[in-house]
């Protein structure tokens, strides 16, 4: 399907090589899934459907680089608790109850909340690896999906077994664009390191990338430190599993010397500055991060402990939280949000065709109405979109040149049935106080 977007301000790459930002009024063509073009029609470009971008804003859609899609069933049913009694005793038990099927309910009423407020694609950890893939495959989102892996030797043959679950489902689902996989061993302190060990052995065969949690909360650190006498980090990094491409949520506790190792196997760190704030874990030193060269991307986590999915709360908080954590303005400015939330999202997950507006890109895209209160008057669009914006004013989206969303609209979900599935699954394991 060809695609116009006429005349819309448009969230481009800066033309100097700095990596910056810039916004301009551009016609947007859009030919199989692929942005064409942005300045002049295609040869032979004849559109099949034409969107007027007056009062609009076209932007990239924004890559959730850590999160629990189907947790969104447990939205709101375990606040404020500290981190261990939040997933050790609240969360896991609910999570104990939760079937296949329902995972694909709380994974599509993620992918509404997604789409709705920007984004266009996520790197989630769960389990029931097919339910969630039929989940993305239907509603025509792009994900990367990874099956939460814990095992050692106090519980021999079960973590061997959550790992074949996710080599099965990567053979199953492999070989699409908009679904690939990671392989996810879940923590240092539930996974030992031996198990550590053959994750990274079977990652490397099969070739598949590593998403894991670091160094969360000091409990954690406290845990690995008596077991092993070092860093998490320094423990994820002996087993095998840091490398260029594995993505690293959280990195709260860690120390310099953490640090530097991240940057020199050139690690991803997806930050989530709610999830660490609301679970009292923390503020990650990202400056320092970014300083020593390490890779940051944005993650909203699970609803469980966000308690939503909208990448534009997760990217004001990461702005305003360094600023004044290090008293300092220039720490992580708008643009720098922006870039992060997008094509850094992007990068983590392998992708160098996502995450900016330019020809050859798939056509991953966000229109935005202007026509609202707090998005008058505009004046600067980027600082509009990271400081004023509040998701709200999403109006359609596109994932590979296929609108999921119009004017609000899910086209392809029936949002009724979604609201009704989940709320049979909240009555059924329990979460209403
Ligand atoms: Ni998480």
């Amino acid at each position: 399907m060809n695609i116009l977007i006429e005349n819309i301000l448009t969230i481009l790459p800066a033309k100097d090589s700095a990596g910056g930002l810039t916004a301009e009024v551009r016609s947007v063509y859009v030919k199989s899934g692929v942005i064409a073009s942005v300045t002049e029609a295609p040869d032979g470009f004849v559109p099949d459907k034409t969107i007027n971008g007056s009062g609009k804003l076209l932007m990239p859609g924004f890559v959730n680089a850590h999160t629990h899609a189907t947790m969104s069933v447990l939205r709101n049913c375990a606040d404020d608790l500290l981190f261990n009694e939040w997933l050790f005793d609240r969360i896991m038990p609910l999570e104990d109850k939760l079937t296949g099927e329902d995972n694909y309910w709380g994974t599509t009423l993620a992918i509404m909340e997604m789409l709705r407020t920007g984004t266009t694609a996520y790197l989630d950890m769960y389990y029931f690896l097919d339910d969630l893939a039929r989940a993305v495959e239907d509603s025509g989102m792009r994900a990367v999906l990874s099956r939460g892996l814990i095992g050692g030797s106090d519980d021999p043959g079960a973590g061997e077994y959550r790992l074949r679950e996710a080599i099965d489902a990567y053979e199953k689902w492999k070989g699409r664009d908009r679904i690939s996989f990671m392989l996810a061993p879940h923590a240092p302190y539930t996974c030992d390191e031996g198990f550590q060990r053959e994750v990274a052995f079977e990652a490397k065969r099969l070739n598949l990338p590593i998403n894991t949690h670091i160094s969360e909360g000091l409990v954690e650190i406290d845990t690995i430190r008596d077991k092993y006498g070092c860093t998490s980090i320094e423990l994820m990094d002996r087993a095998g599993l840091l490398t260029d491409r594995t993505v690293a949520a959280h990195c709260v506790q860690v120390t310099d010397s953490d640090i530097k190792i991240m940057a020199d196997r050139g690690v991803t760190v997806a930050t989530n500055p709610v999830s660490n704030l609301k679970l009292a874990n923390g503020v990650a030193p990202i400056l320092k991060m970014m300083n020593a060269g390490v890779r940051i991307a944005l993650g909203t986590d699970g609803a469980a402990s966000n308690n939503t999915l909208n990448m534009f709360r997760e990217m004001t908080v990461l702005s305003i939280i360094h600023k004044g954590i290090n008293h300092d303005a220039f720490g992580v400015t708008a643009e720098k949000a922006l870039t992060i939330a997008t094509k850094n999202g992007a990068l983590a997950i392998g992708r160098s065709d996502m995450g900016e507006i330019k020809p050859g890109n798939v056509a991953d895209l966000v229109i935005l109405t202007l026509d609202s209160p707090n998005m008058q008057p505009l004046n600067n669009p980027i600082s509009a979109l990271v400081y004023s914006a509040n998701g709200s004013e999403v109006e359609t989206v596109m994932v590979d040149g296929r609108i999921l969303m119009e004017n609000r609209e899910f086209l392809t979900i029936d949002s009724d049935r979604v609201y009704h599935e989940v709320s049979k699954i909240c009555d059924r394991i329990g979460t209403r106080s």
